[in-house]
């Protein structure tokens, strides 16, 4: 791989890894950091934020998407993921609809905060995703 890209993903990664520490999570105590980095070169950070009612809690992914989404951004080639766990954990599924959705096929790191790392294309974590094209 060539040392630009190795570069950039180590750069996600570490973002995703600064965007845990702004993590609210008293309930489930498990930080989750993700950095989402546009055509353009922006990165826009998102954790996990939990709410008491348990089911209203978003997770890092989409705190990061909407953020960016908010800010104007329409066009998305990575995102990184970094999670407590033993190994690198996958964007659960209502998180890779929404991601599908406004970013298509785009690479997803993953991370762990014990070092494994691995990488995915989207479509590999979300085939055949539901695509709304309104009643036939
Ligand atoms: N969580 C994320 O932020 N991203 C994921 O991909 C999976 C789970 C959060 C939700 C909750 O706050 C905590 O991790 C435990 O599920």
């Amino acid at each position: 791989m060539k040392a630009r890209r190795m570069t950039d993903r180590a750069e996600l990664i570490r973002e995703a890894t600064e965007a845990r520490k702004n993590s609210i999570s008293p309930f489930s105590k498990y930080a989750v950091g993700a950095a989402l980095r546009t055509r353009g070169e922006k990165i826009y950070r998102g954790c996990n934020i939990e709410n008491s009612t348990y089911g209203l809690t978003i997770c890092a992914e989409r705190v990061a998407l909407f953020t960016a989404l908010a800010a104007g951004e329409r066009d998305f080639t990575s995102i990184a993921v970094v999670a407590p766990s033993e190994a690198p954990a996958t964007p659960c599924g209502a998180c890779r609809q929404v991601l599908w959705e406004h970013c298509g096929d785009i690479l997803v790191l993953v991370a762990s905060v014990h070092g494994a790392s691995a990488e995915h294309r989207l479509s590999q974590l979300l085939p055949n995703p539901f695509e709304f094209e309104g009643p036939a």
